[in-house]
């Protein structure tokens, strides 16, 4: 019987093809570090409603979903006709147009401490934004950031504690850099607390549901924290909601745990699919970027922004689209409906077939544990409300995984992913006998036990 492995490399010829080729023009093959994948990557022709396919004609439920960006899952007719007749009349104007002031629009509708917004054209612009609009407004540099937790990869938030080093450091970012960034592990109110006291932190910017979009839980009550911590010390709570943004509510995770930051950062779902993000929040704090009469204010205080594809009419279209469907409500829901009859599938079938493993969520965004024998802890239904850190997928297990995975029709997001308001209970159902395929070969091959 073939391996898995082989299995893989048999069903993707194909993908092997276009990846050799590749390898001669992007730094190991690929154009997003996320991609990397041994022995070769996918390559995907086409996508519709929760599926895709790749250049071999393998058929895969989804759970990428354009990186979190696809809550209403690929090629929604409504968004795919707004961006095409958008596309028509043309894609740049090097103009103010209609367009991004209706999406503006409603972006202030949906988020609850919108009161101003500037549009960029991607999440980690928008969180580069926040971060300068904080400094300027404060007159403070230091910025807190938590450990592990992702805001996109300019300069400053990719600084990382490594090997227990007291500063955050980064290849290729000048050491002094971060003479103004401290990194604080989440959930720590006294180490949050003691920060702030010194009054000179403009910032603190936090994945709402915790590192890595949740892989590693944070309790929304650190939230709360961090809410009034700031707010006694006159720092900036940025609420960074590129992933959680339309997501988990249809005002993302601001509405749903009740918490109002001064600025939040969006992308991904706000620009249906295409390259957008935004800033918005408090007007004091947003007008930091408005032009006055005012020589000194102009050449001394105020932040200046360019881009040359901020709010461009295809992506306007596309985003505007996207968030008045979201609206207009059920969508979220739809997405969470997904996720949960997933996760209790995926948690029956581990426990009927002795395996260690276990899965959770948060919204429409869930996780995955794995381990090759043992006890694995379970949540009582869908969330992680195990006292423990989850596990995570054993290091080991991860590649074989997603080779059997994708030998069975299924394509995860890291070990977990993000499911939309099109997938539906067929989805899910062929997913879970995915996973049911998958632990058989991952114990045929004496990987795991149970299966
Ligand atoms: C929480 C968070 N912030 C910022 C970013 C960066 O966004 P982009 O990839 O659009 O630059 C990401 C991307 O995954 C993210 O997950």
């Amino acid at each position: 019987m073939a391996s898995i492995l082989e299995t893989f490399e048999a069903l993707h010829a194909g993908s092997r093809t276009y990846a050799e080729r590749a390898r001669r023009v992007f730094p190991s093959g690929i154009t997003h570090d996320i991609r990397v994948f041994a022995p070769w990557p996918i390559y995907v022709e086409r996508a519709a409603g929760a599926r895709k396919w790749d250049v071999d004609g393998n058929e895969y439920v989804d759970y990428i979903g354009g990186h979190g960006s696809l809550l209403l899952g690929h090629n929604r007719a409504e968004i795919v006709e707004a961006a095409q007749a958008a596309l028509g009349r043309g894609t740049h104007f090097g103009s103010s147009h209609e367009g991004e002031l209706a999406w503006g629009e409603q972006v202030l509708r949906m988020v609850p401490c919108g009161e101003r917004v500037r549009f960029t054209s991607s999440g980690t612009e928008a969180t580069m934004m926040a971060l300068r609009l904080a400094r300027a407004y404060t007159g403070r540099e230091r910025v807190i950031k938590f450990a592990e937790h992702f805001h996109g990869w300019h300069d400053l938030v990719v600084g990382r504690l490594q090997h227990d080093e007291a500063r955050p450091h980064a290849v290729g970012v000048p050491e002094g850099f971060y003479d103004s960034l401290t990194v604080l592990p989440d959930g720590d109110e006294a180490a949050l607390r003691s920060a702030l006291a010194v009054r000179d932190v403009a910032a603190v910017i936090v994945e709402p549901t915790g590192a890595h979009w949740g892989t590693h839980p944070m309790a929304a009550s650190f939230l709360r924290a961090i809410r009034e911590a700031t707010a006694e010390t006159g720092t900036v709570f940025i609420m960074d909601e590129v992933i959680t943004g339309f997501r988990l509510a249809v005002g993302g995770a601001s509405e749903r745990y009740g918490v109002m930051p001064d600025l939040s950062t969006h992308a991904k779902i706000l620009a249906g699919g295409l390259p957008g993000g935004c800033v918005t929040g408090r007007e004091d704090i947003v007008s930091m970027l408005e032009m006055r009469e005012d020589t000194e204010w102009n050449d001394g205080r105020r932040v200046s922004h360019q881009g040359t594809f901020n709010a461009n009419p295809v992506t306007a279209a596309a985003g505007l689209a996207a968030l008045r469907l979201i609206a207009a409500g059920g969508e979220t829901e739809r997405a969470e409906a997904a996720a949960a009859r997933l996760v209790r599938g995926l948690n029956a079938l581990f426990a009927e077939r002795g395996v260690a493993g276990s899965a959770w969520t948060v919204s429409s965004i869930w996780h995955l544990n794995l381990a090759a024998s043992g006890e694995m802890a379970r949540p009582s239904d869908l969330e992680w409300d195990v006292a423990s850190e989850p596990p995570g997928v054993s290091a080991s297990l991860v590649t074989p995984l997603k080779w059997a995975l994708f030998n069975h029709g299924v394509d995860l997001m890291n070990t977990g992913g993000m499911t939309s308001s099109a997938h539906t209970d067929a989805d899910i159902d062929d997913t879970i006998a995915g996973f049911g395929a998958a632990i058989g070969d991952l114990r045929a091959e004496g990987l795991i036990s149970g299966g």
